[in-house]
């Protein structure tokens, strides 16, 4: 099977890094997160790469990031909100992964990110007008990168992993035929 990583990309908050550490221990896959290769690579928090160095840098270094990560085998790929920014990254991942979506509420992206610890330095002013034009100009990207989407809104982690795995099974299956 050549697609045995699994991604996961989607807007900040919509719950990619809870999901994804369920995933890999239920598929007995490794985790890699590619905002965490970014701040090895940095030597430094992410607030302070664009703090200090600005987004394009922080973007560079997300693009090998991501190769290195798409480069893995066997891993579930937490990816950064912004991957899908650059094609680049999406032609590394689509190399050896299926790509899945995860999609929430603008509202329930915000209650989300408003109870988290983690400084999101494009979110730094937190209103939902904010979230929404910012998502708003995401979501085509979102959309072209993805093979399937899941809408987490209304959904448990457990319930997401759940639904992960029936369409990674169901992809696996259909590739192998
Ligand atoms: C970003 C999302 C963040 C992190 C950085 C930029 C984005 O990751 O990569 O702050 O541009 O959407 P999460 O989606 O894991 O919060």
């Amino acid at each position: 099977m050549k697609e045995d990583n699994v991604a996961l990309i989607g807007f900040m908050g919509v719950g990619k890094t809870s999901v994804a550490l369920q995933l890999s221990k239920r598929l007995g896959k490794g985790y890699i997160s590619t905002d965490n290769l970014v701040v090895k690579k940095a030597g430094k928090p992410i607030s302070r790469i664009f703090e200090e160095d600005g987004e394009i840098r922080f973007r560079e270094l997300e693009i090998e990031a991501v190769k290195e990560a798409a480069s893995m085998r066997n891993m579930v790929i937490d990816c950064g909100g912004g991957v899908v920014l650059n094609w680049i990254n999406v032609e590394y991942l689509k190399r050896s992964s299926t790509i899945i979506l995860l999609k929430a509420r603008p509202e329930i992206i915000l209650k989300r990110i408003s109870k988290c610890k983690e400084v999101r330095p494009l979110l730094k002013d937190l209103r939902l007008e904010n979230l929404v034009r910012l998502l708003k100009f995401r979501e085509p990207f979102y959309e072209r990168a993805a093979d399937y989407a899941i809408d987490s809104s209304n959904l448990s982690i457990g319930k997401v992993v759940d639904e992960v795995i029936k369409l990674y099974e169901s992809s696996s299956y259909e590739k192998q035929r």
